[in-house]
């Protein structure tokens, strides 16, 4: 089979998703499957390997399309906004193609932290508490507890900072802005840093993998994530309610979003149980990155994980 898969993209993860995709396609190539490896530039231009498929953004597009629909399967490989957010998808819908992950409605809701937090605590599962606010109008928040400010859409914590007082608020506020006109501040929850990966199976079993705990020295940032001080603990040690509360709060946000493949839901557990960060609809998916790895101590390797999800790909 044919499989496309899409790297890169037009926002501050570009370079995450290379290695996503970079990876995916040398697992999907040593499972035999036929790979055609394309690449969106920061740009919006569409590539295959050096050569862009056409002189503009909008005509590489257009051959990206036909690469698209005559493939058998796509694995929409890009974390963010213009690729996570149901771009994609949508034009995997509209090719009839069947696409790896979730579709348009439960990819742009898990794309806008304030979004995903109205549908949690509408299904009973607890957020941070916090509020929105336009980028053009933060002039005088008023603010009691350390807050995180962070844009409402993007990924890999870029945008995100910790604020407390009232210029670090300021300068936090116009750091946000930079990435989205709607600005999330949320009170600092105090928990353990839990990961739950969910997946769904061709057949339309879901699961969730054992949980990762994320060790960090200092805040678990943009630099933290991908130089390697961050430790995984795989699987957490949670037991017991505690573990039922994280996966059934993980299992229960993946079927509220009407999520499909695989996503990973970010928990803090605290002592009155876990309060949502977030989800992300195409989680990192190098073989080092979380979800990989709680998908190998659940007994499913790396490459079966990613030809798993292949499988379960969807119209
Ligand atoms: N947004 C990053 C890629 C993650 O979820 O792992
Ligand atoms: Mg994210």
């Amino acid at each position: 089979r044919r499989i496309v898969v899409i790297g890169g993209g037009e926002n501050a993860e570009h370079d995450v998703s290379l290695a996503t995709a970079a990876a995916v396609a040398e697992a999907l190539r040593s499972s035999g499957f036929r790979v055609d490896e394309l690449t969106i530039d920061r740009d919006g231009t569409w590539r295959r390997g050096a050569d862009a498929l056409g002189p503009q953004a909008i005509s590489s597009l257009a051959a990206a399309l036909n690469a698209i629909e005559r493939a058998d399967a796509v694995f929409p490989a890009i974390h963010g906004p213009c690729g996570e957010d149901g771009t994609l998808a949508a034009l995997c819908a509209l090719t009839h193609t069947p696409m790896v992950g979730s579709g348009l409605r439960a990819g742009a809701l898990g794309m806008d932290k304030w979004a995903t937090k109205l549908v949690a605590e509408a299904v009973g599962i607890r957020t941070a508490p916090g509020r929105l606010v336009a980028a053009a109008e933060i002039t005088d928040v008023e603010f009691e507890k350390d807050v995180v400010v962070k844009p409402a859409s993007a990924g890999s914590s870029y945008g995100v900072t910790l604020a407390r007082d009232a210029s670090q608020l300021r300068d936090a506020l116009d750091c946000a802005a930079r990435f989205d006109d709607r600005v999330m501040i949320e009170e600092v929850v105090a928990g353990r840093e839990i990961d739950v990966a969910v997946l769904r199976e061709a057949d339309g079993r879901r699961w969730a993998a054992p949980p990762l705990e994320i060790h960090t020295e200092g805040p678990f940032d943009t630099v933290s994530k991908y130089d390697g001080s961050a430790r995984f603990g795989v699987p957490a040690d949670v037991h017991g309610a505690e573990l039922a509360a994280l996966t059934g709060a993980a299992l229960r946000m993946f079927d509220a979003l009407g999520c499909a493949g695989v996503a990973r839901v970010d928990f803090f557990l605290t002592d009155q149980g876990p309060v949502l960060n977030e989800i992300n609809t195409m989680p990192g998916m190098t073989a080092e990155s979380q979800v990989p790895r709680m998908f190998a101590a659940a007994g499913l390797p790396y490459e079966r994980l990613v030809a798993r999800l292949v499988d379960a790909a969807t119209v």
